[in-house]
């Protein structure tokens, strides 16, 4: 019998509901194609219903998110909600209650899409951001004191335990040895590279550091083990992306990266992204935002929310759904998306797959 996935769908702000309303359609196409069935329910947190209601994602929302076995987000950001209020009670409080400890965010540059990198092909742009996802600046620690005085303090702190580094660690060793460069016959070795920040956040960065060569050296000697400090890794994906294959970094360098990342890959418009919990509900994305000055206009291009799902497909197991190359003379997930992405030339975007490519794959 066709297995059954409940996914729980939140369309969310601005362009975020046009961008899912493309995704759905793909999933829904490659359901069919492959022989699964999907039970989506839509959810209308966001900038909207917070307006009406006060409310952004209530607990007993996050109890319910617990039932699915994944859920879509479009977007969250409303011009109207001060900044903060919508990503901290949604986006941050999914990511927090759900524990999705890590945030998956591949730079892969496709064949046709424009990068902004001279002399850089798909070839060189093609590396994976392990971006840890529950710890660091992002946990709320702080706070203010003689607030509104001239002698105000204010304090955030960057917080990193043991277990959420080497949770997050051992993730990206095993990553790295499942999809790292020799895994898929692009080199000859897997590399995991930690993005740190060692000469001057000496004990958070300390902490990471030996925790990632403590468990390379014992669990994953297969896997070489590199180091760059942060703004040295900012330097070098504009420079050689190509030295890349598996990134770990914390949050925030993670969250900074992963902007650059998605520039390099051609833009918002195709950079997409998994909040995984490898035991629990993970929650895929489009890492570009609400984009609200162009909602309702069909010019963001809906592939950054279709690579989300497509990795959504992944995750869940339908590998084969999830493939993005032809295999064995069988369509593949891309075939929905170029087929798709010529239908909509209305998307005056960067990226313009080959219409007559797709004509090819549909008669074969
Ligand atoms: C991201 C975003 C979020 C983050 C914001 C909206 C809270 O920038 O997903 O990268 O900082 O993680
Ligand atoms: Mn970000």
């Amino acid at each position: 019998m066709a297995k059954t996935y409940k996914i729980a769908v939140i369309p969310g702000d601005g362009t975020g509901p046009e961008v899912t309303a493309e995704a759905v359609k793909v999933l829904k196409a490659a359901a069919k194609k492959f022989n699964f069935k999907v039970d989506l329910t839509e959810f209308d947190f966001g900038g909207e219903r917070y307006k009406r209601t006060g409310e952004t994602l209530p607990d007993s929302a996050v109890e319910e998110l617990r039932k699915f076995d994944a859920i879509f987000l479009g977007a969250i950001g409303h011009p109207e909600v001060p900044p903060g209020i919508l990503e901290k009670g949604i986006l941050l409080k999914a990511r927090f209650e759900l524990d999705q400890y890590i945030n998956l965010r591949p730079v892969k540059l496709y064949p046709g899409v424009e990068t902004p990198l001279k002399d850089k092909g798909p070839e060189d742009i093609d590396f994976v951001v392990v971006r840890e996802n529950t710890g660091d600046l992002y946990t709320g620690t702080g706070g203010f004191t003689m607030k509104g005085t001239p002698n105000e303090v204010a304090v955030q702190s960057a917080v990193y335990t043991r277990f959420q580094v080497d949770r997050c660690l051992r993730y990206a060793f095993e990553y790295a040895r499942k999809y790292g460069k020799k895994a898929r016959g692009k080199g000859d070795k897997n590399t995991l590279a930690l993005c740190g920040k060692t000469n001057v956040l000496t004990y958070i960065y300390d902490l990471w550091e030996r925790a990632f060569h403590e468990m390379g050296k014992a669990e994953y000697p297969d896997i070489k083990r590199e180091y760059y400090h942060v703004d040295a890794t900012c330097m070098w994906m504009i420079k050689n992306p190509e030295w890349f294959d598996i990134i770990v970094t914390g949050n925030m360098f993670g969250d900074i990266i992963t902007d650059l990342g998605a520039i390099v890959q051609g833009g918002m418009g195709i950079a997409a992204g998994g909040n995984i919990n490898p035991q629990g509900v993970s929650m895929f994305e489009p890492i570009g935002g609400s984009a609200p000055k162009y909602t309702g206009k069909g010019v963001i291009n809906p592939l950054a929310a279709i690579c989300a799902m497509q990795m959504m497909l992944g995750t869940l197991g339908e590998e084969k759904a999830a493939l993005w190359e032809k295999v064995k003379g069988k369509f593949s997930f891309i075939f929905f998306c170029k087929i798709l992405d010529s239908l909509c030339c209305m998307w005056s975007s960067s990226i313009c797959y080959d219409y007559e490519f797709s004509v090819f794959m549909m008669s074969h």
